[in-house]
């Protein structure tokens, strides 16, 4: 197991510094104290990397100095001052830091997992530990990935996956002596969002996508979430990691694209809502995405908005899992404590 570069101080490197890249550095920097105080660790911020450029100080960037890092526009650290650099080199990165920790937050991307993949798989062979919230390197290479780490004997968590804002990922991980055998959920915040717009304003999709994007919750190109993708990644990510390996085209999916505002007005009529149910059978090895119609007094017709809930069946017993989806701060909170959960020697 590498060793931390000294007791009760982790050195970590930012790669992403998006929605969760941002909320991680101003988590770190308003509750480094807390955690000092807490726990006996400090974490050091010493590089941030987004798809311009990187800014990198090999003592770690003070609380204030992470503030003041925030206030430039995206795309743009490499132009800071005194810290920032033009371009990206991760090699020259690592040369000049040292980090104990590669945080992995850049985007998803189903088709290549890239540049996440290439980024972790680089950081592993280097000997580094590797936290990540992004799902396509994952699903992509979560063998590969997994045995890596393990031979490179670091750690590699990525409990942000999932559920983002709720440690759902590391609850699973932890029922070992439990036998899993059927989950349903909700997976995906943005078309929960979207379908609860559609039932309580009786919006079109069109108009409730609107909606979701004016609040920052959809992108550009709601694609991946209102098509299933997104939640399929994280049925990938469970399976595999309860050690039931199934591909992402193997997911069976249905989009929300096919259902209208009569279709809406039909459910409500007869008690009933339409959900994106995410479904994960590992007796009969099935993994679907599929815009379903359930009863509203089913447990999952309850869960609204942008919150995420997961229904377990076990060998003993029945569980319920519900939190946040994600969420720019709230995600970093979760890959923070896999940072801190790696710095304990967890
Ligand atoms: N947001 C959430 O609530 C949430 C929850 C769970 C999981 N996640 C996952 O966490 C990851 C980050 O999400 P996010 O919302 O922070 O995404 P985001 O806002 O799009 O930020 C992505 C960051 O990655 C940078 N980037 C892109 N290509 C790069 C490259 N080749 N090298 C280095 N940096 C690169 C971008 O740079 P620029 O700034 O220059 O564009 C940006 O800073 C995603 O994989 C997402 O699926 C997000």
């Amino acid at each position: 197991m590498r060793l931390m570069s000294s007791y009760g101080l982790v050195k970590i490197v930012v790669i992403g510094f998006g929605n969760v890249g941002r909320g991680l550095a101003k988590t770190i920097a308003l509750k480094n104290n807390e955690l000092t105080k807490k726990l006996n660790i400090t974490v050091k911020v010493v590089g941030v990397v987004d798809s311009k450029g990187m800014a990198l100080k090999k003592d770690g960037f003070t609380g204030i100095e992470l503030l003041k890092l925030l206030e430039q526009p995206r795309s743009s650290v490499g132009s800071c001052e005194v810290y920032g650099r033009n371009y990206v080199d991760i090699e020259e990165l690592y040369g000049e830091v040292q980090p104990d920790i590669h945080v992995e937050l850049t985007p998803a991307n189903y088709d290549t997992g890239e540049p996440g993949l290439s980024n972790i798989r680089r950081a592993l062979n280097y000997g580094l530990n590797v936290v990540t919230a992004n799902k396509s390197p994952l699903v992509k290479a979560f063998n590969e990935l997994t045995a890596l780490a393990q031979v490179r004997n670091v750690k590699f968590k990525y409990t942000g996956t999932v559920m983002g804002a709720t440690p759902f990922l590391r609850a699973l991980k932890w029922m070992k002596a439990h036998r899993v055998e059927y989950l349903r959920g909700i997976l995906n915040s943005t078309s929960n969002y979207i379908l609860t717009l559609m039932h309580e304003k009786i919006l079109s999709i069109e108009d409730a996508v609107k909606e979701a994007q004016l609040i920052g919750l959809a992108e550009s190109n709601p694609s991946l979430d209102i098509d299933g993708l997104d939640a399929a990644a994280k049925l990938v990510i469970i399976s595999n990691t309860l050690g039931h390996s199934i591909r992402f085209e193997n997911v069976e999916r249905s989009s929300l694209r096919g259902i209208d505002l009569r279709d809406i007005m039909i459910a409500i009529k007869n008690g009933y809502v339409y959900k994106q149910v995410s479904t994960l059978d590992l007796v009969k090895k099935r993994a679907s995405v599929n815009v379903e119609r359930i009863p509203v007094n089913d447990v999952l017709a309850g869960v609204k908005g942008a919150m995420n809930a997961v229904h377990i069946v076990t060998d003993t017993g029945e569980y319920f899992f519900q939190g946040k989806g994600g969420g720019g701060v709230e995600t970093a909170h979760t890959v923070l404590n896999d940072v801190l959960e790696i710095a304990l020697g967890d």
